[in-house]
């Protein structure tokens, strides 16, 4: 179909209630893997690149695969995001063609410390001017997104300076005109989320509830959002891998966020992990191939099933044609 901005297609999930999961790409597997999904369930798609992705394959390399899908899945909106930007990253996203970024200015330039307020307000503002210029989307990020339950990442501060205050997301949004909001609601980056199996407590949904409450029109976002599902945990350790038991953010939880104004859901861990178990199981089973057509090709079918069942979870599925 074609390339649509973020502020879109949250309009159009905020409109049938539903969530969109952003889901990370590093190459093509993933890329081909999550469009497959897409077709497949007739989803609209965020693909999303962090600066470590472009890093990886290249910023022309992996603008161009994600703009080959527009050409190839013709029924398909797409947003091409930049996930977790620096000012430079945002801009220079925006000048190659990307139709929304995220503009992190939750944390300092190292990249651990919480950055001010101020601050975040400030280069959020800068991205802001800079990517509406030219119709491009803008989401930022008010808290530290890290875990409740062992305060990963968070220092020695109590786990509620680092949540998302929903007085200060009010002024920020009046202050920066973002189009969607990444909340720290309790979610962390990565495999290792929670050492045990997460209640109802383990998220700060009275949090999502109640900034939602004061921001009705500014969609919400929640990061580290992996589900960490224990049958890729186990395909991965099966096959020679070595990942300690954990848990990720239950399938239930994210849909009682989506519930509650969560419009995008980032995903990055679960297509990893899919990808790692199905070429490990590949591996191991034909020690003899040495193609890598067949091994790369079994974990891009495991990211498409993956994604797919996200899909539907999120309720995206059957939405792609909301945007003729
Ligand atoms: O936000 C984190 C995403 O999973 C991207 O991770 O920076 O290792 O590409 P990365
Ligand atoms: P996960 O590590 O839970 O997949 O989160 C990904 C993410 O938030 C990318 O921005
Ligand atoms: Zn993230």
């Amino acid at each position: 179909m074609a390339l649509v901005t973020l502020k879109q297609i949250l309009e159009e999930a905020t409109k049938g209630g539903y969530g969109v999961g952003g889901f990370n790409v590093n190459n093509m597997e993933q890329v081909k893997g999550i469009m497959e999904a897409a077709q497949e369930t007739k989803s609209p798609v965020i693909l999303q690149t962090s600066r470590g992705a472009r890093k990886y394959a290249g910023d022309n390399f992996l603008f161009g695969l994600m703009k080959t899908a527009i050409d190839v899945y013709k029924d398909i909106p797409i947003v091409i995001h930049q996930d977790h930007g620096s000012v430079e990253a945002c801009k220079t996203a925006v000048d190659l063609g990307y139709s929304s970024v995220m503009i992190d200015g939750s944390l300092k330039e190292d990249g651990k410390t919480p950055a001010e307020f101020e601050e975040n307000v400030r280069v959020t503002k800068e991205i802001v001017e800079y990517a509406h210029n030219k119709g491009v989307s803008v989401e930022a990020e008010l808290g530290c997104i890290g875990g409740i339950e062992d305060g990963a990442g968070m220092g020695d501060r109590d786990v509620n300076d680092y949540l998302t205050d929903p007085m200060q997301a009010v002024e920020f949004v009046e202050k920066t005109g973002v189009d969607a909001l990444a909340v720290a609601v309790g979610t962390s980056h990565g495999a290792y989320k929670f050492t045990k199996k997460p209640d109802h407590n383990m998220l700060a949904m009275d949090r999502i509830v109640e900034i939602h409450r004061k921001i009705p029109g500014i969609p919400l976002v929640m990061h580290g959002s992996s589900s960490v599902p224990q049958e890729l945990q186990d395909l991965v350790n099966r096959y020679g891998g070595n990942i300690k038991q954990t848990w990720g953010v239950p399938i239930d939880e994210i849909k009682m966020g989506i519930h509650n104004g969560v419009r995008k859901i980032n995903v990055d861990t679960d297509t990893r992990l899919a990808m790692t178990g199905a070429i490990r199981k590949y591996f191991s089973e034909h020690p003899e191939e040495f193609d890598p057509r067949y091994y790369l090709g079994k974990g891009k079918d495991l990211i498409k099933e993956v994604v797919k069942s996200r899909m539907i979870d999120f309720g995206q599925a059957g939405h792609a044609g909301d945007f003729v």
